[in-house]
């Protein structure tokens, strides 16, 4: 089964009005000309609106980098609900990034939540999961992987997987210019599409799973050539266009 690239940008806490402007100028301009990727960005919560205005017209998507849980509103102070994304104009939005899990305590079950949230309200979830350096060197790649996944295959079901997309972020390479070698990523990647298959053969092959970790316009095209890799989720090079669409260009 073909699946279509997915690059996505995570803008992190980056960006101001004038940066954004600027980043999305470049980008406009640039983007589109290769019909073999989509590309998704996801800026900070206060700019989704304006953001998502300037892409209007665009074939860029717009979404957000996390969500509240609830499924309702109500009296749930500092939090964001799914459907508010849904009315700024986000169709995405990332679940479970390592960042949230680490340094904002967000467990296994917490993460399932906030993508069963996700699509309660209409959302893509993109789904992270990955281990940390101490848990590659004591050979626990594959059980965390096995574990994040489940967390949500087991809330949610493999149905939800329909449409939703994977990142496969090693914590180690976030942001530390230390990329996973193609072949780190393939081996991942097929764990991670192998776990799907345990639970639905069509699921498997049409989910996408994205590498994330300190991709560049010079290892993209190694990373995006490895069968059950399918694009990337890029952090730091999406903060400048030309970066950006040098990786888009790549898939
Ligand atoms: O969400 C993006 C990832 O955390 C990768 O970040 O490209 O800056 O390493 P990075």
């Amino acid at each position: 089964m073909s699946r279509r690239y997915m690059v996505a940008g995570n803008w992190k806490m980056n960006g101001n009005r004038a940066e954004n402007a600027v980043l999305l100028d470049g980008l406009l301009a640039g983007a589109g000309a290769n019909a073999k990727v989509e590309i998704l960005v996801c800026p900070p919560f206060p700019y989704l609106d304006s953001v998502g205005a300037r892409l209007q017209g665009s074939a860029v998507l717009l979404g957000a980098q996390n969500l509240s849980e609830q499924d309702k509103a109500g009296a749930f102070t500092g939090e964001v609900l799914g459907a508010m994304l849904r009315d700024t104009g986000c169709g995405h939005v990332i679940v479970g990034h390592s960042e949230r899990r680490a340094l904002y305590g967000e467990t296994d079950e917490l993460v399932a939540r906030k993508y069963q949230a996700a699509q309660k309200a209409g959302l893509v979830p993109v789904l992270c999961v990955g281990e940390t350096l101490a848990e590659r060197e004591g050979g626990q790649t594959e059980a965390v992987l096995a574990r994040q996944l489940a967390a949500v295959l087991d809330l949610c079901g493999a149905d939800s997987f329909a449409g939703a997309v994977i990142a496969y972020e090693p914590v180690w390479a976030i942001g530390t210019g230390k990329t996973a070698t193609p072949q780190q990523a393939q081996d991942a990647h097929a764990f991670i599409r192998g776990q799907l298959r345990g639970r639905s053969a069509k699921i498997a092959d049409s989910t996408r799973i994205l590498y994330g970790g300190s991709v560049k316009a010079d290892n993209a095209q190694a990373l995006f050539a490895n069968p059950d890799v399918d694009g990337g989720l890029i952090g730091g090079a999406s903060l400048k266009a030309a970066d950006f669409l040098a990786i888009c260009a790549a898939a």
